[in-house]
């Protein structure tokens, strides 16, 4: 089971540790209860448990003929609709490009608008068979829905109209936006996001689960580890590691920790913490408020951020994820002249090097005064990553609420999406667009 160790962020702490948490208790009461802001969006709560069972033995069998006719799986999405697959394919899967065991390769899609990626992205599929999974809550959203018109001509192209038809499965709100009249009427398979889960607590649904599926990894234990930190976090008052993640981040927050960055060892966790900012950073950051959420990726990143982290500004919190067992052992051997120096570690693997890494920079970061938080998994396997996922949101929905913010809406996004239409020169956006361009 995850374990969360605050012991070197804790003394950091000035506030009284109690008091933190009877409000975080009461923060947590309000989550449960149903009672607090944005309350219609707490569908993910229940998700472990209260998931559609008949939708999930389709995912199945949606993996299995895309395992049948296709190479690579394009997964098109941006936000919340892509960056909890992204974060558990690669986590899993952390050397891209390398096929597994007859499942297809996992390209990513609709999550920037560059035409260099879109060129280079054809060019890889041109001759190859490959499906889609186009995910949209709204249906409406630009970045996916023209990367979905690009990808789904030349598959159109590649194997005719009625085959990419087959080879389409659409993500999407049950009965309204675009994407849903699309997919009806082209008769692509239809997938739910449902109505009461936001986009970024949304992998525990069809936008996680069918690329997670379709890239080998198993779900059913994702599920599991997911239900289980339910049940643990729900059974614990008091002893609840994502209330006393909340409470501690509040608690630093207000002595000036404005800053959080999430921190691996893993190059294959990059993801997640690219999953964590968006969970964040969009629930928190809002009304003037919020932990900026940062993350890095070590040992890689200390040769760039970790002069400011060790000793520049100090409004840093850190928060570790590591796991306890280490994954094969890479083992380094002697060599009879010493020509690199690193005779002294014949006999050792690279994960006893990447540990006393690990636990070096921790003591380093503490005496540079930041509190360092580490989040303790078993391993880096699918049932622990569903626990983490759990543990994340759950952890989100208390903290919001001991900001004093509505945790599930996302109100700042808008903004740029009307600028860029009236930039743009969509219908209705005229007069904008005319004002926009006056101060360019
Ligand atoms: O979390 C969110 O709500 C957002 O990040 C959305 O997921 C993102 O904007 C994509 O929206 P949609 O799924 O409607 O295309």
């Amino acid at each position: 089971m995850l374990k969360l160790d605050t012991s070197k962020a804790r003394p950091f702490l000035q506030s009284d540790w109690n008091e933190l948490m009877s409000e975080a208790a009461v923060a947590e009461g309000l989550l449960k209860g149903k009672m607090g802001p944005g309350n219609d969006f707490l569908g993910w709560l229940d998700l472990p448990e209260d998931f559609d069972k008949e939708e999930y033995a389709r995912i199945k069998a949606a993996v299995e003929r895309i395992k049948a006719d296709s190479e690579v799986l394009v997964v098109i999405g941006i936000g919340g609709s892509y960056l909890g697959a992204r974060a558990v394919i690669e986590a899993l899967r952390p050397v891209v490009g390398v096929p597994f065991d007859g499942f297809p390769e996992i390209y990513f899609a609709g999550n920037q608008i560059s035409a260099t990626y879109m060129r280079a992205l054809q060019k890889a599929l041109r001759g190859r068979r490959f499906s889609i999974n186009v995910i949209s809550k709204s249906g409406t959203t630009t970045e996916p829905a023209i990367a979905f018109r690009l990808l789904k001509r030349q598959l159109e192209e590649q194997v005719g109209k009625e085959e990419a038809a087959r080879r389409i499965y659409a993500t999407t709100d049950r009965s309204r936006g675009a994407l849903k009249k699309l997919a009806e009427q082209e008769g692509y398979e239809c997938f739910v996001v449902p109505d009461d889960v936001g986009g970024r607590y949304s992998v525990l649904t069809a936008v996680g689960l069918l690329p997670i599926a379709a890239a080998g990894i198993d779900t059913d234990a994702l599920i599991k580890g997911a239900q289980d930190m339910r049940r643990h976090l729900l059974a614990a008052p008091g002893n609840n590691p994502a209330v006393e993640y909340a409470a501690l981040r509040n608690g630093l927050l207000r002595q000036g920790k404005t800053v959080e960055i999430l921190a691996n060892y893993e190059p294959g966790l990059h993801y997640v913490s690219e999953w964590w900012k968006q969970l964040y950073g969009e629930s928190e950051g809002k009304d003037g408020k919020g932990i900026f959420p940062a993350s890095v990726d070590l040992t890689t990143d200390l040769h760039s951020m970790g002069q400011f982290i060790q000793d520049g500004n100090r409004i840093l919190m850190e928060t570790v994820i590591m796991a306890d067992k280490s994954s094969l052992p890479v083992l380094l051997e002697g060599e009879e002249e010493d020509l690199d120096g690193l005779n002294y570690l014949a006999g050792r693997t690279m994960d006893f090097v990447n540990e006393s890494a690990m636990k070096g920079t921790m003591l380093a970061h503490v005496d540079g005064g930041v509190p360092v938080t580490r989040i303790c998994l078993d391993e880096i396997d699918d049932y622990s990553l569903g626990e983490l996922l759990y543990f994340f949101e759950y952890a989100c929905g208390v903290s919001g609420y001991i900001l004093g913010v509505n945790p599930f809406n996302q109100p700042g996004v808008e903004s740029y999406k009307k600028n860029m239409f009236a930039l743009l020169g969509k219908p209705g956006y005229e007069a904008a667009g005319e004002e926009l361009r006056k101060r360019l």
